[in-house]
């Protein structure tokens, strides 16, 4: 691969320890993928950042980059972590693991990453522009960012993210290339789609029949889709179906150049009603535990959760899973007192995914199947997945 001389002086140490150890990173995996050369980044998204993932190895790296005069070059942010920073007591989080994922966001910060703690970054700030190459971890982040703002990543792993930040390069291979960026497969839905629950419905009966084999998908007969179904549907798509980038027809913005591929899949109210029945194995009595916010919640989201509760109590222990700045105009709109007055809780800068929730609940309840997934398969909590209103509305009951 050819690197130019400010490359290959980060390759030879002339940049300091850390940035040597993330060069490294890059140009071995440039060999892998046969990568030509690096291209600039403008922005960056880093996951791995709960401690129950990372463990006392994975924080040791950071620390060690971090001391190794780690810093980013370019927009860095953080996907969520095990815990709410700042109020992880109210959701019994332990205070041994409160003082290691607090160690793994100093680490973070000590190297410059902006540590709002969230899945859902393009909602406050990190917004990549269509055509621009970045490097982003998360799966239903990056499946966002190729697809309905067409920008350029890789489904890159925390290592590879933190690499490119330090450098700001990534090697030239994968979705950052034209060619790998075509259609596929297409895929014909004659069911009506319409909310959260039944976009992630949608996202895993078609990524049941992609089954990781890295197809993009051309998705045809969705004709309108707000922010919240398309972030949905990314990350039950890259769940079920391992997928980085779909295009849908009069949606996304490079559906427009490319034609259907002849290779096609239908998906009808079956397919659909089959995703739905496998995502509730648990009996409305069973669940207690109820969570909306995978992706983390937006605005509108959280104003909805808040006018669906007003004057009302919650029966379960329920978690809104969002990211701080979020929070935090929710805080101004007083939205997130109404929240609270009816007993459900914020879980900000985490989610029930990465927090340290197994063996604590039976049976989960959400609109989000990339949850239902992971409450299943890391926490082997039972689920039930509705959608978004009766998920408030049976939380009440
Ligand atoms: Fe985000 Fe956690 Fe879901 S990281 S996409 S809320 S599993």
């Amino acid at each position: 691969m050819k690197l130019t001389h400010e490359q290959q002086a980060m390759l030879d140490s002339k940049q300091g320890l850390a940035t040597h150890k993330a060069m490294q990173i890059l140009a071995t995996l440039g060999r892998i993928y046969g990568a030509a050369e690096m291209l600039p980044v403008s922005s960056v998204q880093i996951s791995g950042v709960s401690y129950d993932n990372l463990g006392e190895a994975g924080l040791a790296w950071l620390a060690e980059m971090a001391a190794g005069g780690g810093r980013v070059k370019v927009l860095t942010t953080l996907n969520p972590a095990g815990m709410d920073i700042e109020n992880w007591q109210a959701l019994g989080i332990s205070a041994e693991f409160a003082e290691a994922q607090l160690r793994v966001i100093a680490a973070f910060e000590q190297m410059g990453v902006v540590t709002t703690c969230s899945c859902t970054p393009y909602l406050f700030g990190n917004l990549p522009e269509f055509g621009q190459h970045i490097a982003w971890a998360e799966s239903s982040a990056v499946c966002y960012a190729n697809s309905v703002l067409g920008a350029r990543t890789n489904r890159e792993g925390g290592p590879s993210a933190l690499a490119a930040a330090l450098t700001g390069f990534t090697p030239a291979y994968g979705y950052h290339l034209d060619k790998q960026r075509k259609p596929t497969l297409t895929v014909e839905v004659t069911a009506k789609v319409c909310g959260t629950h039944y976009f992630g419905a949608l996202g895993k009966a078609i990524g049941d029949r992609l089954q990781g084999k890295g197809q993009v998908a051309y998705v045809r007969g969705v004709t309108s889709a707000n922010l919240e179904e398309l972030k949905s549907f990314c990350a039950s798509l890259a769940t079920y179906g391992g997928a980085a980038l779909f295009h849908m027809q009069g949606v996304t913005p490079e559906s427009t150049l490319f034609e259907a591929p002849e290779e096609t899949i239908r998906i009808d109210g079956n397919h659909l009603a089959l995703a739905e029945q496998q995502l509730n194995t648990a009996r409305p009595e069973e669940v207690d535990f109820v969570s909306l916010g995978c992706p983390h919640l937006s605005l509108r989201e959280v104003a909805r959760i808040a006018q669906l509760l007003n004057g009302r109590q919650v029966k379960k222990e329920f978690w809104i899973t969002t990211s701080r700045p979020v929070k935090k105009l929710a805080d101004q709109a007083g939205y997130s007192q109404v929240i609270e007055a009816a007993g459900a809780k914020f879980a900000v800068d985490t989610c029930c995914v990465v927090a340290p929730i197994k063996g604590r609940f039976h049976a989960m309840l959400s609109d989000s199947a990339k949850a239902c997934y992971y409450a299943q398969a890391k926490n082997q909590f039972k689920v039930r997945m509705l959608p978004f209103d009766e998920v408030v509305q049976e939380a009440c009951q």
